[in-house]
Order: C-alpha cells, then sequence, then structure tokens
C-alpha cells in the first residue's frame, strides 16, 4: 500500500513534469578561429508561449554563441554595441591586459564597436562572457547578455574526453528568470519564477548511451543549484572554473554558485530508452544560501522555486555514437597548487551588510562601496599573493576576481572539498566563513585600466560589493633610460617637440604617463604599422614613462622633456 502510493506520488512527479519537457534544449552555435565579431542587439523570444518578451543577444535573440578558442592563440573579437544604450563585454576567467577586460571601465557606446585582442593563456576550461557594466549588469545579464566560452588545449586533447559539441559534450547555461504577467522579463528582482536552461524552459535533450560531458555554467543572477541526478546516480566532477582537476571527483550532488563553472561527467552507457532528469535539490540547499528552505534574514527575496526541488532538463538517453567514451578517465590535468610560500603578501577582504532602518541592505567589501573613480588596491605584475575573504554577514557571497585564477588554500582552516582543489576564479562563501586563496596576478601592468573584484550575485555587485585593483611593475622604478635589450627604440631622447618610437610586432598598446602615474597618451599600436611619433611639445617639462605592451611582457622608457 505504501509502496503503490509512492509509486503513484512518483507518477505524478515524473508523469506531469516530463509531459512538459516538449522544448527541445537549444544548443548555442560555435564560432571559431582567431576572429570575432559579435554584435549585442535587442531581440524577442517566445519563452512563455504567445506573447514575445523584450530581450538582448549576442548576434541573436537571447544569449550568445559558444566562442571556441585555442590556447595560446591571439584572438581579435570586434564587439559592437547596437543597443540603444552603453553595455560592456566581460571575458569572465581569463588572465588578460585589464584594458580588454570588458569591466565597468570598458564601455561600449551605443552603435560603437570595441576592438578586443589578447593572447589566450588560459588552460582548457568552460570560461563565459557577460555585461559588467556598473549598476546595470544584473538588468542587462537579466535580459540575455551572456555566453559560453570553451578553452581548448593540448593537455585536454589528449585525454579521451567527450568533446563532441552538442553530441556528447553539451554546453549549459543555467538560469532562472521571472515573467510578468505581459510575459515579459522583470528585472527588478533578482530571483526567478522560471528556470531557463539555454534560454529554454523545460526542455529536453537527446544524449547518447555512453559517458556524456556536461559544461555547466551558473549564470543565474542570485541562485545557487543543488544539482544532481533525478534517481540520485554518481557522476564524476572532472573541471572547475579555470580548468580541469588532476583526477575525477565522484558525488551525486554538486553545489553551484552563480559565475562558477564546474564540468561533469555522467556514464549513461546502461541507460538506451531511458529518461533521466538533471534537478536541482533546493530542499537540501546548504544554510546561508539563497533560495533553499532556510529563511535569510540578509536577502528577503523569495520565489516559489525556493526551497523546492526542480527537474531542469530532461535527458532522453538513444544510441550511442560511432566512437563513443565508455570510461572516465583516472587522471585529468596535471598541475600543483601554488606554495603558499612564493606569497609576498597577504590581504585581508571583509565582506558585510549594512542595514540601516529604512534602509535596504548595503552590501560592502572592508567597509566601503565600490566607487568607480577609486582604485583600490596595487598589485604588481605576476606577483603571488594570498587574499583572507571573511564573510561578517549571514548570506552568501560567491567571491569572484578578475585577471586569473586561484587555488583556495582553506576554508575556516580546514582543506577545500577534493572538487574545490583546482582553478578557481570563483569561490563561495557561505554566512560567517573565512576563506584563502593563492593567486598569481596577470602579468599585464597598466596605469589606467583596473581589474575587479566582486560578489557575484549581481544585485550584490550592482549595489557596490565590488572594488579594484590596478597591475604595477615594481621592477619599472628600477628601469634606465632605453634598457639594454629592449625591442622598442625611442629617438631623439631628451626631446622638446616630435618623438619617434619604433616597437616590436607583437606591441598592442603605448601609454604614457607623468612621474605621478597619469596617463597623459594611449595608442592602440595594432593599428599602426611599426613606428608611432608622439608630438610632445604641450607637455610640461619633466621625465615621462613610456610603456609598450607586448603581447606578453611590457618594455618602458625613460623618456626626457627638457
Ligand atoms: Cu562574471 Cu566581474 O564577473
Ligand atoms: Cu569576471
Ligand atoms: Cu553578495
Amino acid at each position: 500500500m505504501r509502496n503503490a502510493s509512492l509509486f503513484a506520488v512518483l507518477m505524478m512527479v515524473f508523469g506531469s513534469a516530463s509531459a512538459q519537457f516538449t522544448n527541445e534544449l537549444p544548443i548555442p552555435d560555435t564560432l571559431s578561429g582567431t576572429y570575432f565579431d559579435l554584435t549585442v542587439m535587442e531581440g524577442t523570444m517566445d519563452f512563455v508561449g504567445g506573447t514575445p518578451t523584450a530581450t538582448y543577444g549576442f548576434n541573436g535573440n537571447y544569449l550568445g554563441p559558444t566562442l571556441i578558442f585555442n590556447r595560446l592563440d591571439s584572438v581579435n573579437i570586434d564587439v559592437t554595441n547596437s543597443l540603444s544604450e552603453e553595455t560592456t563585454v566581460h571575458w569572465h576567467g581569463f588572465e588578460i591586459p585589464a584594458e580588454f577586460d570588458g569591466g565597468p571601465h570598458n564601455v561600449i557606446e551605443p552603435g560603437e564597436t570595441w576592438d578586443v585582442g589578447f593572447k589566450v593563456l588560459d588552460h582548457a576550461a568552460t570560461m563565459w562572457y557577460h555585461s559588467h557594466l556598473h549598476h546595470n549588469t544584473a538588468r542587462q545579464v537579466n535580459k540575455g547578455m551572456a555566453g559560453m566560452i570553451i578553452i581548448r588545449d593540448s593537455e585536454e586533447a589528449a585525454l579521451d574526453l567527450p568533446r563532441t559539441y552538442g553530441v556528447d559534450d553539451i554546453p549549459m547555461v543555467l538560469q532562472d528568470r521571472q515573467f510578468n504577467g505581459a510575459g515579459q522579463l522583470v528585472d527588478s528582482v533578482s530571483f526567478g519564477n522560471h528556470f531557463l536552461i539555454n534560454g529554454s524552459l523545460t526542455p529536453f535533450k537527446d544524449v547518447p548511451a555512453q559517458v556524456v560531458r556536461l559544461r555547466l555554467l551558473n549564470g543565474a543572477s542570485h541562485r545557487p543549484f543543488v544539482l544532481g541526478f533525478s534517481d540520485n546516480r554518481d557522476f564524476s566532477i572532472i573541471g572547475s572554473d579555470g580548468g580541469l582537476l588532476t583526477a575525477p571527483v565522484d558525488t551525486n550532488r554538486l553545489v553551484m554558485s552563480p559565475g562558477e563553472r564546474y564540468e561533469i561527467l555522467v556514464d549513461l552507457s546502461a541507460d538506451q530508452g531511458q529518461s533521466i532528469f538533471l534537478r536541482t535539490y533546493a530542499s537540501e540547499m546548504p544554510q546561508f544560501y539563497p533560495g533553499g528552505p532556510f529563511i535569510i534574514q540578509d536577502d528577503p527575496v523569495t520565489s516559489p522555486l525556493d526551497g523546492s526541488d526542480s527537474s531542469l532538463v530532461m535527458f532522453n538517453v538513444v544510441a550511442p555514437t560511432v566512437d563513443p567514451v565508455m570510461t572516465v578517465p583516472t587522471a585529468l590535468a596535471s598541475f600543483t597548487p601554488y606554495d603558499e610560500n612564493l606569497a609576498g603578501r597577504e590581504r585581508l577582504k571583509l565582506l558585510s551588510g549594512l542595514q540601516s532602518p529604512g534602509q535596504p541592505i548595503r552590501w560592502l567589501i572592508n567597509g566601503q562601496q565600490y566607487v568607480h573613480s577609486v582604485n583600490n588596491d596595487t598589485v604588481d605584475a605576476g606577483a603571488y599573493e594570498i587574499w583572507s575573504v571573511q564573510n561578517f554577514s549571514a548570506a552568501l557571497h560567491p567571491f569572484h576576481i578578475h585577471g586569473g585564477y586561484f587555488y583556495l588554500l582553506d576554508r575556516n582552516g580546514n582543506p577545500p572539498p577534493p572538487h574545490e582543489r583546482g582553478k578557481k576564479d570563483v569561490v563561495p562563501i557561505t554566512g560567517n566563513e573565512i576563506i584563502r586563496f593563492i593567486m598569481r596576478f596577470p602579468d599585464y601592468p597598466d596605469p589606467e585600466y583596473s581589474f575587479m573584484y566582486h560578489c557575484h550575485l549581481l544585485a550584490h555587485e550592482d549595489d557596490g560589493m565590488m572594488a579594484q585593483f590596478i597591475i604595477a611593475d615594481s621592477s619599472f622604478i628600477n628601469s634606465v633610460l632605453e634598457p639594454e635589450g629592449s625591442l622598442t627604440k625611442m629617438y631623439p631622447n631628451p626631446s622638446s617637440d616630435l618623438v619617434t618610437i619604433e616597437f616590436p610586432e607583437d606591441a598592442r598598446t603605448l601609454v604614457v604617463s607623468d612621474m605621478q602615474g597619469q596617463v597623459v597618451q594611449r595608442i592602440n599600436l595594432k593599428k599602426q604599422n611599426a613606428f608611432v611619433q608622439l608630438e610632445i611639445s604641450e607637455l610640461p617639462a619633466g621625465v615621462y614613462n613610456v610603456m609598450v605592451f607586448r603581447e606578453v611582457g611590457t618594455e618602458l622608457l625613460k623618456l626626457v622633456k627638457p
């Protein structure tokens, strides 16, 4: 009797659930090579049936194509803004020059094209791109401004892993969205009342009966996911934000906070003819995480999806492909997390909320809100640093830093769980928790453009739970006139009017700054041929830093204006 009623309940849950899973999971188109063209545009989608929903997308109506990069390629991306408002496009997870990072300082005006060029230094990984316009990130991402990036490299290619895009290697952008009665996206809330997977409600996907790879991106604005399969089977976590782990981690649950990526392998070889659901078990959400069964005082956003378990995608298992991967590799990438002794300094970042009567909570880093014109930290190019981040609030804050990846050292003094021992760029920090990570900062000094660090709950970020750092190069301080071996030539020097600067082929940007660090001139060298001429007769007398940023590395010359 008990079994019969349990069966009836299961039939109800899965019967009614599968009846809705009639939309085929959209697989974003791919763009590959070394030249990429992206246009941010307005669009419409038929999400809820009937009323078209106004959206934003890249080269389409909602979300964007998956960009495929090869490690060590030099890529160029032209990003055209065809919206009627400003935007920015951030390459989340990449070690790139700050001038191309796409943070709040890289605004693209309506009608403008932003010319991006960088060398792909990161390892094979699942990255993403999204709007990062200050105060407007949540709204623009909510409308659809996000896409996935896959980096390939030789280390990953040598492994027997599924990598046929859309067949056994499936991109999955997990989001939730709220629709109003007119079928339009509500952008004033953090939480949705519907799940969207690659922009589709309750989708299904045919997958082959073999080992299948899912590239999971939590692209939601506020909602963590507690992922698992409907039959509670184990799966293998093989990669985190910045690339592959050293070995698979088997589990039947994976908690993912906004901004995080994980790659998993699931063995479907014995399931042909069956359907299995990827679900989020919000009833199991850890304490302090939003969207779970616990009431979070600091974060009073609620949605009907909170605390209850939901199916996200129905996988229908079909015949295997011709050359299927049938086993999960036992070893993956080889790397050793940085030794703590490499770190030249340690910084402490405190996360807190400030509640004043009658006011919404203000979210703060080290007691302050983001100020667009104020730099908070200066870090040496290529320096290793340990950052301790302590959460003084009773809310989750997924802490994200731009400019590369880090290795988590500990959580509350304990070693991180195995799946958090790889390369990360977002770390969820729950209420009253303290974490430490070690990071090697990018080799790209720039006195003008900064990198961000912030909470990846987009409402918190927009509210000002964000700060910025500049990459400096202390070795510059000791550099001399025309350093030996420099490929950049500058003449005459000293000079009072016209200076010629010859630069090497891989030079990207020339920056001239005064001794106070104030930038007086910035030139895109990719648009110049072998040399530029500077007219300096208007500049006050003094010594100037002439920096030539190369693809990797920087050359510094001292220009003397008598
Ligand atoms: Cu994914 Cu600063 O962001
Ligand atoms: Cu980022
Ligand atoms: Cu936060």
